[in-house]
């Protein structure tokens, strides 16, 4: 559908009637040649705000794309979660290449209990904001906090919610719309929406959660040039 060696459009449709972890599983091998992967352009300014770190964590990691920028910024170890173990298998794959020296860790786990304290310089999370529920918000934003050390950061990338009545506002809200659906009348669920984690409003969300606030604007080139990078550090 996106490029002669991604998922068709049959297959997307058969993933987005999965449950989320099992849809993301059947695209595993297919989802580095779909738009859903960041990309570089927005990769890599979001991790040059970094600088060199002991550690980092990617939460809902995917095919690791953004481990493999992480890892040349750090000099222990560098941890990616994500539930989908096909995902992850992916991953595993194409970071045996990655450059630096820093250990990779891929660890299958829910983003919303994250298994980790008091452990990491950093946590990221990328394309995956829609995936978490509004009343799962607090939940999320606390297992970062926990997974922080004191002046950690949570490193990420949103924008601003779209003007009422532009394309991107209509396409997202129609979007959603039918997401709502389906997850009303097909079980398992597939927990997909966009407009989630929007500047400003995550940074009462990450104030709640003890985080100090920081954004920068214009990193990323076009067509990205809306994209926010946001840097909240654990007090
Ligand atoms: C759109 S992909 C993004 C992957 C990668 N971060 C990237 O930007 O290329 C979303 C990822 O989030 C993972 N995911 C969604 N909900 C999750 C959860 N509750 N716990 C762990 N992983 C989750 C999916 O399995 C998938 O790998």
């Amino acid at each position: 559908m996106f490029h002669p060696d991604g998922p068709t459009f049959l297959e997307l449709m058969k993933q987005a009637l999965a449950s989320t972890e099992r849809g993301y599983d059947m695209i595993a091998p297919k989802f580095d040649h779909t738009p859903f992967r960041t990309p570089g352009e927005v990769l890599g300014p979001m991790v040059g705000v970094i600088g060199e770190v002991r550690s980092a964590l990617d939460v809902c990691c995917g095919t690791g794309a953004a481990m493999r920028v992480l890892r040349p910024h750090c000099t222990e170890r560098v941890v990616g979660i994500d539930f989908s173990q096909g995902m992850l298998d992916e991953a595993r794959r194409r970071l045996a290449d990655a450059p630096g020296d820093a250990r990779v860790e891929l660890v299958r786990g829910d983003a919303l209990e994250l298994p980790f304290d008091d452990e990491f310089d950093i946590v990221t999370s990328v394309g995956a904001f829609g995936h978490v529920l509004p009343e799962d918000e607090d939940r999320f934003v606390a297992g970062i906090a926990r997974a922080l050390v004191t002046g950690g950061r949570f490193v990420f990338v949103t924008a601003e919610a779209p003007t009422v009545g532009s394309r991107g506002w209509w396409m997202s809200h129609g979007f959603n719309a039918v997401m709502r659906v389906r997850n009303a009348v097909l079980s398992p669920q597939f927990i997909m929406y966009y407009l989630t984690f929007l500047w400003p409003d995550v940074h009462a969300l990450l104030e709640r959660h003890g985080f100090d606030v920081a954004v920068k604007r214009g990193l990323c080139p076009a067509p990205y040039g809306r994209a926010i990078v946001v840097i909240a550090t654990k007090r």
